[in-house]
C-alpha cells in the first residue's frame, strides 16, 4: 500500500515530517464533489468507447455512490497517508469494488484530476459569488430607492465639492458591483474548460472521448458545444483561471473596502450620516458609551488578505516550467480562502445595508439607517454650489475662468461673515456682479443644484430615478 511506499521502486518509506508536508488531503478534501463527478464521467466515457466493461462501470458508479453518502454522512475516512483527495477517494473505491476500482485510472493522471476538480468546484463557487453580489447590489439600490432626494455633500479629497444624491452616491457601488458581476462571468468561460484526458502530460493512446465527458460535466459553451482544454500540456498546468479568479475577488474586495470606509466615516459622530443596525457593531470593554463598526473595518481588513491571495498564486506561476509541478498544490489553499472570505463578506453586506425581510410583512428591515437631516446640514456648510453660482455667471455671458475668480471672491466673504452663498443679501452678490438677479437663490439651493445636474449620469433625481428603473430591471 502507499503507507509503504509509492511502488515497488522505492526502497524507503516517507518520514511523517516530508508527508505532512506533501499531503493536501486534509485541506483539498473540500474537492471531493467535483473529485467524484470527473471520476464518475470519466469511468462513464471509458465504457462508451469500449475501455471498460458495463459491469465494471456499473461497479464505479456504485462504488462512488456509496463513497458520496460516507463522506456526507460524515464517516469517510480521510488518510493523511493517501496524500490527497484523489486518492484517498480511490483507494476507498478499490476497498469497496475491487479491480474494477484499479481500472478507472486508465488514461488519466492526478494532473488532469486536480485541474478538473479546481475549474469544477470553482465555476459553482463562481455562481454563487455572482448570486451574492446580485444580493448587494439589490440591497444598494433598495437603500437609494428610498433616498434619491436626500442631499449629502459629494467630496473630492474629502472637502466638500458638490451637493450628490444619497441614492446617486449608493449606486455608484452598484455600477463597480455590476462590473465585479461582469468580471466573474468572464473568469467563469475560461474556467469552464475541460483538463481531462491529457493523461498527465502528453495526452494518451486510449481512444478517450473528451467531448463526451465535456458534456456530462457541463463543460459546454452557451450554444452547447464542449469546451475543452486544446493542449494536454497547458491543461494540466497553467493555473491562469484562478489567479484571474482571484484577481476578480481582489476588485470585488477593494470595492466593498472603499464602501467599508465610507460607512465607517459616516458613522463617526463627527458626520452622523447613518447608522447600522447594533448587530453589525461592537461594544468596547472599557468605554461603556462605544458602538464600533466592526463589520465594515474587518471587511476593509479582509481585502488585505484577498489581495495578499492574488499575490501569492500569481507568484506561485511565474517559475513553473511545462507541464505540472508540485507547487500548483499551493492554489488551493489561497484559493478556498478567497471565496470564503468573499461569500460571507457580501452575505453580510447585502444583510447589513439592505437588512432582512421580516418574517410576518416579508418587508426588509434592520438596514442602514439614513440621517437626511445631518447630511443636509453638511452639505450647507462647505459652499457645495459655489460651481452653479459659477455656472449660473458663464449663462450670463461670463467666461468659466471669470466666473471662477468672481466666485471664489464671494465665497472669501461669505466665509469671513460665516455664512452660505445663499445667506448673502441679493444686493451683496450683485457687487460681485450686477448681472445677478433674485433668480440666483434657487441655484444657490442645495435643492436647485442637485436638480440641476439633469445630464445622462447625473444626480438629478430624474437621472437617479432612471439609474434605479436600469438596475432593477437588470436585477430582475
Ligand atoms: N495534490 C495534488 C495537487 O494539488 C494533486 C496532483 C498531484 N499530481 C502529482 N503528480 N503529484 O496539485
Amino acid at each position: 500500500s502507499k503507507a509503504q511506499g509509492w511502488s515497488a521502486l522505492f526502497t524507503e518509506p516517507m518520514s511523517d515530517l516530508v508527508k505532512r508536508y506533501t499531503s493536501s488531503v486534509f485541506f483539498d478534501q473540500r474537492l471531493w464533489q467535483a473529485d467524484i463527478a470527473g471520476s464518475r464521467a470519466h469511468a462513464q466515457m471509458l465504457h462508451s468507447v469500449g475501455i471498460l466493461s458495463a459491469q465494471d462501470e456499473a461497479d464505479i458508479q456504485h462504488g462512488l455512490s456509496q463513497i458520496t453518502q460516507e463522506i456526507e454522512a460524515g464517516q469517510f475516512e480521510w488518510k493523511l497517508d493517501l496524500e490527497d483527495v484523489h486518492l484517498n477517494i480511490e483507494a476507498r473505491l478499490t476497498q469497496l469494488i475491487g479491480d474494477a476500482g484499479k481500472r478507472l485510472h486508465t488514461g488519466r493522471s492526478r494532473n488532469d484530476q486536480v485541474a478538473t476538480d479546481v475549474r469544477l468546484w470553482l465555476r459553482g463557487e463562481i455562481d454563487g459569488i455572482i448570486g451574492l453580489l446580485r444580493q448587494v447590489q439589490t440591497a444598494l439600490v433598495d437603500v437609494a430607492e428610498q433616498n434619491v432626494e436626500v442631499i449629502l455633500p459629494g467630496f473630492t479629497h474629502l472637502q466638500v465639492a458638490q451637493p450628490v444624491s444619497f441614492a446617486h452616491h449608493l449606486l455608484a457601488y452598484v455600477e463597480m458591483f455590476g462590473r465585479d458581476v461582469q468580471r466573474m462571468q468572464d473568469v467563469r468561460r475560461r474556467t469552464n474548460v475541460l483538463p481531462l484526458g491529457s493523461a498527465a502530460l502528453a495526452g494518451t493512446s486510449y481512444p478517450l472521448d473528451r467531448a463526451q465527458v465535456a458534456r456530462i460535466l457541463g463543460m459546454v459553451d452557451a450554444q452547447g458545444e464542449p469546451q475543452i482544454c486544446q493542449n494536454s500540456l497547458d491543461a494540466v498546468s497553467d493555473r491562469d483561471f484562478a489567479i484571474e479568479f482571484a484577481a476578480a475577488a481582489a476588485l470585488v474586495m477593494v470595492h466593498v473596502s472603499r464602501l467599508s470606509e465610507e460607512l465607517i466615516v459616516w458613522m463617526s459622530q463627527n458626520f452622523a450620516f447613518i447608522r447600522i443596525a447594533d448587530r453589525f457593531t461592537t461594544g468596547s470593554s472599557i468605554m461603556p458609551q462605544k458602538k464600533n463598526p466592526d463589520v465594515p473595518e474587518l471587511a476593509r481588513g479582509k481585502s488585505g488578505r484577498v489581495i495578499g491571495h492574488l499575490m501569492g498564486l500569481i507568484t506561485l506561476m511565474k517559475g513553473q516550467p511545462l507541464a505540472y509541478n508540485k507547487d500548483n498544490q499551493e492554489d488551493k489553499e489561497p484559493l478556498f480562502d478567497t471565496v470564503d472570505t468573499l461569500r460571507d463578506t457580501l452575505r453580510i453586506f447585502a444583510e447589513m445595508i439592505g437588512g432582512q425581510p421580516n418574517a410576518q410583512t416579508g418587508q426588509k428591515e434592520g438596514g442602514i439607517t439614513v440621517h437626511a437631516e445631518a447630511m443636509q446640514q453638511a452639505a450647507l456648510r462647505g459652499y457645495a454650489t459655489a460651481t452653479d453660482l459659477a455656472d449660473y455667471l458663464v449663462k450670463k455671458g461670463l467666461p468659466f475662468r471669470d466666473a471662477h475668480e468672481t466666485v471664489a471672491h464671494a465665497v472669501r466673504i461669505a466665509i469671513e461673515q460665516g455664512v452660505d452663498l445663499s445667506e448673502l443679501a441679493l444686493a451683496d452678490l450683485q457687487k460681485f456682479n450686477p448681472a445677478i438677479e433674485a433668480d440666483v437663490f434657487e441655484v444657490l439651493s442645495l435643492h436647485g443644484s442637485l436638480h440641476a445636474r439633469n445630464t445622462l449620469g447625473g444626480t438629478a433625481p430624474a437621472q437617479v430615478r432612471a439609474q434605479i428603473a436600469r438596475h432593477r430591471a437588470a436585477l430582475a
